[in-house]
């Protein structure tokens, strides 16, 4: 699926993977791309995508992805002024790292993993790049039956891509029991739509990256990274940001990956 002269959008695109992500598509010809996140720095991060291409193709949005609203208006904001949305990278994401069970020393009282937390990172990781996937996946339906056109032919070529992140943690990691379950929960999500949105000829996958060097994983701290991080990946180091978006472009012009892909570094699991 050719990249250049589509119209994107990217959520989380004020910084790390959807921020490199948004710059490489942009670089590929993009004719215009949303760049969604919840911080004003999205004004900035867009900013800087237009004086990388000198052109003006990158339009910011200051919002929660959680919220509904939000994202139609962005939908309909870029499908009035620039056309179809048909690339979706819905890379907003957050951690609530701590173990699912922690055994007080001094009381021997156990408390579990807060519920509160747990459903934040499930709005935030889960549900929401799901939604925004199956509303650009809508929008190409409807659009498409509003044309008379039926189930997709290949001979039309790629309606559309959705590329989900999910990650490594996706296997199971310690601390991560939130972050874990949406990311093993994108699979799920991903392979359904996949099956689903082919009628409309849209296709789905997951990006299944390693550590990588973000905000994200910084706030892990040095001493952590290097203890038990870097140990765990074959290339004995952080990820780039650029690497990943480099391997989210490959799976949207590349129309024979399917599934998942795995852009982990060579990393093993710890037991
Ligand atoms: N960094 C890694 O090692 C790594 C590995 C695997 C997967 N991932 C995934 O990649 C994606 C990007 O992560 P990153 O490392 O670039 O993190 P990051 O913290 O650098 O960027 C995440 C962005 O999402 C935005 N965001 C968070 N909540 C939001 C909300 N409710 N609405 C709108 N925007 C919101 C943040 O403001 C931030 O700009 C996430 O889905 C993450 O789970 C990261």
């Amino acid at each position: 699926m050719e990249i250049k002269d589509r119209v994107a959008l990217v959520t989380g695109g004020a910084s790390g993977i959807g921020r490199a992500a948004s710059f490489e598509l942009a670089k590929r010809g993009v004719k215009a791309i949303a760049m969604v996140d919840i911080t004003p720095d999205i004004e900035i991060a867009a900013e800087q995508v237009n004086s990388e291409v000198d052109a003006k193709i990158a339009i910011p949005f200051q919002g929660d992805v959680t919220d509904e609203k939000f994202r139609e208006e962005v939908f309909a904001k870029m499908t009035k002024e620039y056309g179809m949305v048909s690339i979706c990278v819905p890379a907003a994401g957050i951690t609530r790292d701590s173990l699912a069970v922690k055994v007080d020393k001094e009381t021997k009282k156990a408390s579990i993993y807060p519920i509160e937390n747990f459903k934040k990172v499930v709005d935030v990781n889960l549900i929401a790049p799901i939604y925004w996937g199956m509303e650009m996946i809508a929008k190409i339906a409807e659009d498409r039956a509003q044309r008379g056109q039926k189930k997709w032919n290949p001979d039309e070529g790629v309606q559309g891509t959705v590329v989900f992140i999910g990650s490594i943690s996706s296997q199971g990691n310690k601390g991560q029991v939130s972050y874990a379950s949406t990311k093993a929960g994108i699979e799920g999500a991903s392979a359904t739509l996949s099956k689903e949105a082919i009628f409309h000829g849209v296709r789905c996958g997951v990006i299944h990256p390693g550590f990588t060097d973000t905000p994200m994983v910084r706030a892990m701290g040095e001493e952590y990274i290097e203890k038990h991080v870097l140990p765990t990946t074959q290339l004995g180091r952080l990820i780039r940001p650029t690497e990943i978006a480099d391997a989210i472009c490959f799976m949207i012009h590349n129309s024979a990956v399917s599934g998942g892909l795995w852009a982990d570094a060579g990393w093993q699991p710890s037991p």
